[in-house]
């Protein structure tokens, strides 16, 4: 069944009542929503569900960079900007990303697609530069590659 056809509650009831499963809950409560973001709303289930205060949860939500409370685009494309991936030509990537979203880090293109973020090491050096593309890693990233991948990701191929 897809996220979005589920309610939130029933999305909770598939995570363990512990605060280990905080992040796990706050990811799928997130993917649920149209926004790609978490809302008032949702922070309160998972505080609820898992046991913690409300104030923890809010922390949690807004320490990781995966986690958002404003609306965000259909797409999240987040290029890692850590040493490795910045020696490998990061900065060529992410003016190719700037030039063809014709948005900057931390927006959203008009047509609600895509939202470009900077992001810490994705754990995928050995193929520096990396982005990721909601959950798909994207490396040895060119100028190409990047509008190869936003294509796909349009429909466009
Ligand atoms: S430094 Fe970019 S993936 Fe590790």
């Amino acid at each position: 069944m897809k996220e979005e056809t589920l309610t939130k509650d029933a999305i909770a009831s598939r995570h363990p009542r512990s605060p280990s499963a905080l992040l796990a809950l706050l990811h799928d409560l997130q993917t649920a929503n149209a926004g790609n973001c978490l809302t008032p709303d949702d922070l309160a289930l998972a505080a609820s569900h898992v046991g913690l205060p409300l104030s923890a949860v809010r922390d949690a939500a807004t320490f990781y960079s995966m986690f958002s409370l404003r609306p965000r685009g259909r797409h999240i494309v987040r290029l890692c900007e850590s040493p490795n991936c910045h020696l490998a030509g990061a900065w060529s990537a992410l003016a190719e990303l700037r030039r063809v979203l014709g948005v900057d880090i931390g927006e959203t293109t008009p047509d609600g697609l895509f939202t470009l973020e900077l992001t810490s090491c994705l754990g995928a050096c050995g193929v520096a530069p990396v982005m990721m593309v909601d959950d798909e890693v994207v490396g040895n990233l060119t100028p190409a590659r990047v509008r190869e991948t936003l294509a796909r990701y349009r429909g466009e191929r």
